[in-house]
């Protein structure tokens, strides 16, 4: 099998480092540390990606980012003949517009925090000091897409009010905060389950836990996600069927009964609260940096199972290994904010057993290897215990070198 992976970051990483060991893999654009054929192709060039499918006629298309997804690029390979794995952009918007995905949820009686959708501040401004005066916290969204960061969870009334202030009023984040959800605060642990699935039915890959906050003990702004690890503890066999009862299997049905195909990854954003588990978003593709945990943890299989997924055939299931993975993200300096130096990145030429170190946000310029993005490279480790696999992808973190490096000590703990 012949799989051309669309994207470049740490989950694009992952997947191709998976998929290598299964089939011929191909990526577009790429990244320096990736060990396969990288085409000059953007992501967003969507004319680029299918004459690059015109010319190496692959067998799976794997689009990695939400960007093209919502772009439609999934419905333009389709047209094409190309099996995509992703929805098309009208299964897309339930990643794209969280006033579209809530909706969704009351439709189809998915578990969710109570919220209201407002595209005029002041009745946004109006539901937050009712929510206060009631007792609860809310958390502000902003409905489009602000890479992570468009959500802020408001202990006081202030905080909200000037959320609303950066997305409604200076658009912060343009028209992503055009429209805000105001949302009841949860109470809970977080968790999330990646789900494949097709016409025929869905197949939910390991559990992984994200750490959402740039700093340890879960303190500091949102970012897109600072670590990962898998299996969790908590999330039992019982609760995980529970969830696809009550999130995944009814926001299927409400698909279908639109008239939407979904052929891709369902990423269910959870909390489990001391009533029961809420739905807090949905993603349609796979999560970052959930992925680079879960590959560690599957054994053969993954291609076949996206291959499959994305032809409409019924989806198999991947074997999953009895190990456990720990990801640790290495930023940037400034992070999540704006980054504003490009350090030259050092990484150890060879790694301890078990780990593999998937690139983000770097470049090669002149020979060196430099950091461009916010979210730099992710340390992966995979061990027999929770315990050894986070020593590991901490032992390895510490010998990576660029200035003004941060992460999390607290990943796994
Ligand atoms: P979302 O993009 O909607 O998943 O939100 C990003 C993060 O914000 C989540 O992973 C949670 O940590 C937090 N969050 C979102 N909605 C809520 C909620 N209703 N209650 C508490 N925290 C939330
Ligand atoms: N880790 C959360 C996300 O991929 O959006």
């Amino acid at each position: 099998m012949r799989v051309l992976v669309v994207g470049s970051g740490g989950r694009e990483h992952a997947l191709v480092w998976k998929f290598a060991q299964e089939c011929e893999v191909h990526v577009a654009p790429g990244n320096p540390g990736m060990l396969c054929e990288c085409h000059p192709v953007q992501a967003d060039d969507h004319a680029g990606v299918l004459w690059l499918c015109s010319q190496l006629l692959p067998d799976l298309v794997v689009i990695g980012p939400e960007g093209p997804l919502v772009a439609g690029l999934a419905d333009l390979l389709r047209a094409n003949n190309f099996p995509a794995f992703g929805p098309g952009a009208k299964g897309a918007k339930l990643e794209a517009s969280k006033a579209f995905s809530k909706e969704l949820m009351s439709a189809a009686g998915v578990p969710t925090a109570k919220s209201l959708t407002c595209t005029n501040p002041s009745f946004a401004i109006d539901e937050v000091r009712r929510m206060f005066a009631e007792g609860h916290q809310v958390v502000v969204k902003a409905s489009g897409n602000a890479l992570g960061k468009g959500v802020v969870v408001c202990e006081t009334e202030d905080e909200a009010l000037e959320a609303i202030q950066t997305m409604m009023v200076k658009r912060q984040f343009g028209e992503a905060g055009e429209t805000v959800v105001i949302e009841e605060r949860l109470i809970g642990r977080e968790f999330s389950l990646l789900t494949l699935c097709n016409e025929t039915g869905y197949h939910s890959l390991p559990v992984a836990q994200d750490y959402k906050r740039i700093f340890d003990g879960d303190q500091g702004p949102n970012t897109g996600g600072m670590g990962s690890y898998s299996p969790v503890s908590w999330v039992s066999e019982e609760l995980i069927r529970e969830t696809e009862e009550l999130v995944v299997a009814p926001t299927l049905q409400f698909l279908r009964n639109q008239i939407i195909q979904f052929r891709g990854v369902l990423f269910s954003g959870l909390m489990l609260t001391s009533d029961g588990v809420k739905c807090l978003e949905y993603n349609v593709r796979f999560g970052d940096p959930e992925t680079q945990s879960v590959v560690r943890r599957l054994g053969t299989g993954l291609a076949d199972a996206l291959l499959a997924t994305a032809t409409g055939e019924q989806i198999p299931p991947v074997p999953i290994l009895d190990n456990h993975a720990v990801t640790v993200v290495l930023a940037n300096a400034g992070y999540p904010g704006a980054i504003t130096s490009n350090p030259e990145i050092s990484i150890p030429t060879s790694l301890p057993e078990g780990v593999e170190v998937f690139q983000a946000g770097t470049k090669v310029v002149d020979g060196k290897l430099i950091a461009t993005g916010g979210r730099v490279l992710n340390v992966s480790a995979a061990g027999a215990t929770l315990e050894e696999s986070k020593t590991l992808a901490y032992k390895t973190a510490e010998l990576i070198r660029f200035e003004g490096v941060q992460f999390r000590n607290d990943i796994g703990r």
